[in-house]
């Protein structure tokens, strides 16, 4: 139901204020961290679903180049190139469903906070990981931040897939057997603008060299 997505999303961030979304986030610390860990400044890198997060500017600002961020809605897309002014024109921006993309080249890291676990029937999880599978290098790493299984039931309205960090290594090895390695999980709290709290797990899984 990619049309019906998609309005969700763009009437979620249509006028919207970034800053008073509920999965806004100031500084995107932890992914700097584990982006950083990964690859360095000469990675490409894309931010699936990345909405109008505060994520280009501050690869940017680390010095990495070749940013990509796609979303379904196109309405979030022009929020965050309007936060970035001039800088914007050093990104690839994409509108796309990312269970209906199909990657016109490679990254050596993917980047995805709070979209996957909207993926609640199991065909979209498979063209997800399809997505993944084509789009990321050899040897590349995904990093994937989802409501953990303690987590709220919904996000923006829509229900989602919560996960413990171990139910999101099974899912994902299920969809792609064998394909990764897990580097490190764990667990955070996200805080709303509105003061609630938040669960999450992340999961960074590194894809093997020499697959296809
Ligand atoms: C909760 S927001 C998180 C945004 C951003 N990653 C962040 O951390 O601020 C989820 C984002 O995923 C996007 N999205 C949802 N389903 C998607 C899909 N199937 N393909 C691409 N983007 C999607 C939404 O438009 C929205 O921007």
């Amino acid at each position: 139901m990619t049309d019906d997505r998609t309005t969700h999303w763009d009437n979620r961030y249509a006028g919207a204020e970034p800053q008073s979304l509920s999965w806004f986030e100031a500084a995107p610390a932890l992914s700097l961290r584990l982006i950083g860990q990964a690859a360095g400044p000469e990675a490409s890198v894309i931010d699936m679903g990345g909405g109008a997060s505060r994520m280009p500017d501050a690869l940017l600002e680390a010095g990495y180049k070749d940013i990509t961020v796609l979303d379904l809605s196109a309405e979030a897309l022009a929020l965050s190139r309007a936060q970035l002014g001039e800088r914007a024109a050093a990104v690839d921006w994409q509108v796309a469903d990312v269970t209906h993309w199909q990657p016109a080249r490679r990254y050596d890291l993917w980047h995805d906070r709070a979209v996957f676990h909207f993926l609640t029937d199991a065909g979209d999880r498979a063209a997800y990981a399809r997505a993944l599978n084509s789009a990321l290098a050899p040897g590349g790493t995904a990093i994937i931040m989802s409501f953990a299984d303690d987590g709220p039931e919904r996000c923006s309205g829509l229900p989602v897939q919560r996960y413990a960090p171990e139910d999101l290594v099974e899912e994902i090895d299920r969809l792609l057997p064998g394909l990764f390695e897990v580097k490190e999980t764990g667990r955070f709290a996200h805080m709303t603008p509105g003061g609630a709290e938040q669960r999450f797990q992340y999961t960074v899984f590194q894809k093997r060299a020499g697959t296809g």
